[in-house]
């Protein structure tokens, strides 16, 4: 498909007013998207685990317009209270998708989002937001042309999402998810994500993720910045390079359950990624002391017990424990007794694979 595959054609019904809610989760990538091409175009094909409990509530209520207006007409509403600070990001992405979703300009919307996590954990809320977001209005769409079947419908929500945020494509379906051209997956593309199309060995049914918040601030270097960074970055070719040979290496292990290779092929990912914020023009870091304590940490509990917890990170300073469910006692017990102590105010969330966005229900006002 390309992208004039998403631009729709006449709508066949009018629609005066509703609304829609979905809760769309967060996701945590094993091999990592880091840097992008004009539109949202991803530098190398990335691949991660959707997520549970880590999740975003978006209702969208939607009133039509008398004339189509000049400009997109909306209020946001982030837990309760109207947020003035975050309509520019809004803005950004209906200028965006505009031409895919024409319907735009000739409705108010009345947003209403909030998180499952805490607003200041330092989670990236951009995943489960936008593509909390994307569904909302694919919802009308699908009011506005009944016809669209549901295969359109998640793969243009998917395209819909990497325009406001690339790791928010990956945010619709679960439980394994995969973005961007790779040779070694059919179908795979730029544009949207997919649910990984190959055989997963029971290893990773339930897969846990134990997110461990260690510094809750706002990131000094955002990940738009940083993606940026990576054109003229020295490592960048190979980088992508890696990318890709990990992709297919990962294929081998997720349908063999070889957990030592995964636990090396996700950790050398994440330490990549931050190996590039390192390497880049400015350089920046931002682990902090604490997560490398965690590193070694869990280094020395996988030497004493042979047991298979890794860990992985995204653009923070926060690290993401990963462990097949079978493992799921000791580890959380190792969790507490070693890892807690290093986490702001001792905070962290348990969360596991999840299948992906849900409609809870639908409001007409
Ligand atoms: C390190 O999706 O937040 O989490 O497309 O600019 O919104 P934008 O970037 P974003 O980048 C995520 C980077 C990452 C790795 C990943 O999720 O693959």
């Amino acid at each position: 498909m390309t992208e004039k595959d998403f631009i729709p054609s006449e709508y066949t019904k009018l629609v005066t007013k509703g609304g829609v809610t979905w809760k769309s989760p967060s996701n945590i990538a094993l091999i990592k998207y880091w840097g992008k091409e004009a539109n949202q175009i991803p530098a190398n094909p990335s691949i991660s685990f959707t997520l549970d409990t880590c999740a975003t509530t978006t209702t969208v209520i939607y009133k039509k317009l008398e004339n189509k207006a000049q400009d997109f007409s909306f209020d946001l509403f982030f837990e309760g209270s109207l947020k003035e600070d975050f309509k520019p990001k809004i803005q950004t992405f209906f200028k965006r998708i505009e031409n895919y979703l024409p319907f735009l300009k000739s409705y108010h919307f009345k947003i209403e989002t909030s998180n499952s996590f805490p607003h200041s954990s330092g989670i990236a809320s951009s995943a489960s937001g936008l593509s909390a977001l994307a569904l909302a209005l694919m919802s009308l769409e699908k009011e506005l042309n009944p016809e669209i079947t549901q295969e359109y419908f998640i793969k243009k929500a998917s395209f819909i999402a990497r325009l406001g945020s690339g790791s928010a494509a990956r945010s619709i379906e679960g439980d394994i998810v995969q973005w961007g051209n790779h040779k070694g997956t059919t179908n795979s593309s730029n544009l949207y994500a997919i649910k990984y199309p190959y055989e997963v060995h029971k290893s990773f049914k339930k897969y846990q993720d134990t997110i461990l918040l260690v510094d809750k601030g706002q990131k000094e270097v955002s990940s738009t910045v940083g993606h940026n960074l990576m054109h003229n970055h020295p490592f960048a070719k190979e980088r992508f390079k890696q990318a890709h040979e990990n992709l297919d290496s990962l294929k081998d292990v997720f349908a063999n359950g070889d957990l030592k290779k995964f636990i090396e092929i996700v950790e050398s990912e994440a330490l990549t990624l931050h190996a590039m914020m390192m390497t880049s023009l400015p350089y920046y870091i931002l682990m902090k002391p604490n997560t490398l304590e965690i590193i070694n940490k869990i280094w020395a509990f996988r030497q004493r017990t042979n047991k298979s917890v890794c860990f992985t990170l995204d653009a923070g300073a926060n690290v993401h424990v990963l462990y097949p469910e079978s493992e799921k006692e000791e580890t959380l017990q190792f969790i507490k007794d070693e890892l807690v102590a290093y986490c702001q105010n001792g905070q962290y969330i348990c969360d596991q694979i999840g299948f992906g966005a849900e409609e809870l229900k639908v409001r007409k006002e």
